[in-house]
């Protein structure tokens, strides 16, 4: 076996999304060290462009070296002392995961439950609040990748503007797809990932932090429980002193930098008007081939779209075939949906027309022939 033939995939699931040429080419330029001159310029380039990208002025706005989950770890452990109290929103797999992390940090985890495919009440979140006023924290899922459903935010961050809760939002499926505000929202802590409206391999889990945060980890009386994800830490090789803390994965962040500069050429309202537009033109073909939202109007992700299979089919066989007779990759269902519905991601790369069309052709192939 060997990395060359292996078989390319178009990649329309949850993610990984398909990864550009512009993009693999400068992840093969050569590798610097992590405290040439060179890189260093290139990963502020990286941090200034992250903040256009999450809507902030955040000074401590980088690319974490890890995956969406390390981005998850990190805002929490870093606010998380044990005994706190934590509120977290809970209505598909990745506020589970949230409230699972609180946990063992010894957090007293308050969670706001809703069923999966319905985004959480903004008046149900603020009612946790008003009766939680002690909570250090609420963390909640912008993008629920198990589900498709966006959860609206606006009403949520006005409520917390002024009081003690820190807010933490995970934006790893709608970073780069749909807008992120954390200024304008208020959000504390947000984190994100590249394998997905990025369109970068996965490997890091960009982040920012608001002042407030940062001045809730300096006063938390003692360090955070992990080393490797301690923000102050990491701060000081952001900063001017350029402390090493831990190798930076140097061609990931090459990648990176690739997306960011593509993005900010197509700018960021067309990228969003993209995603909207090729999510609408998914649930419309497939619709007309009997596929049935699993998740209502008004809650859904472009970016990310749940569906039930016509005719109650099964749909493993045929998430199979797609794959192996027309190397197309989409998700199945997780946890209390697996078996049940098809997620089809169409994220950076992979949110055009042509994509669609081709998904769709494919489709047909494999229902036509049972
Ligand atoms: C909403 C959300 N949060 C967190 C994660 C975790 O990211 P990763 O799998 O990159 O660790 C994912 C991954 O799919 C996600 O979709």
């Amino acid at each position: 076996m060997d990395v060359a033939s292996l078989e390319p995939r178009l990649l329309l699931g949850p993610g990984p999304s398909p990864v550009s040429e512009r993009i693999r080419t400068a992840m093969a330029q050569p590798t610097l060290g992590h405290l040439d001159p060179q890189f260093l310029a290139l990963l502020d380039d990286v941090n200034a462009r992250l903040r256009l990208l999450f809507g902030t002025r955040n000074r401590t706005t980088f690319p974490l070296s890890g995956t969406g989950s390390a981005g998850m770890e990190a805002a929490m452990v870093n606010l998380i002392a044990p005994g706190d109290r934590v509120l977290v929103g809970v209505n598909g797999v990745f506020g589970t995961r949230l409230a699972e992390m609180g946990r063992r940090m010894g957090a007293e985890v308050v969670t706001i439950e809703a069923p999966w495919g319905e985004p959480i009440p903004e008046e149900q979140v603020i009612e946790a609040l008003q009766a939680h006023p002690d909570a250090r924290l609420l963390a909640i899922v912008h993008a629920e990748t198990s589900t498709g459903v966006h959860q609206p935010l606006a009403e949520i961050g006005r409520f917390m503007r002024d009081g003690e809760t820190l807010l933490v939002v995970d934006a790893v499926t709608s970073l780069g797809g749909t807008p992120v505000e954390v200024d304008a929202i208020g959000i504390d802590v947000c984190y994100s990932g590249t394998q997905k409206c990025l369109g970068v391999p996965p490997g890091l889990a960009p982040i920012t932090f608001s002042e407030r945060a940062l001045e809730r980890v300096r006063t938390r009386g003692g360090p955070p429980t992990s080393w490797y994800l301690d923000v102050s830490l990491i701060a000081g090789y952001l900063g001017a002193e350029r402390r090493y803390h831990h190798t930076a994965p140097i061609n990931l962040i090459y990648g990176l930098h690739e997306s960011l500069v593509e993005i900010g050429e197509e700018g960021l309202e067309a990228r969003y008007d993209r995603h909207a537009e090729a999510g609408a033109l998914l649930r419309d073909e497939l619709g007309e081939r009997g596929f049935t939202p699993f998740t209502r109007e008004g809650a859904r992700l472009p970016q990310l779209t749940a569906l039930h299979l016509p005719d109650g089919r099964d749909e493993g066989p045929l998430r199979k075939r797609l794959l192996e007779e027309h190397g197309i990759e989409v998700g199945g269902g997780l946890g209390p949906v697996a078996g049940k519905i098809w997620r089809i991601g169409l994220m950076g790369e992979g949110a055009r027309p042509e994509t669609v069309r081709q998904l769709v052709d494919a489709v047909d192939a494999i229902l036509d022939g049972g």
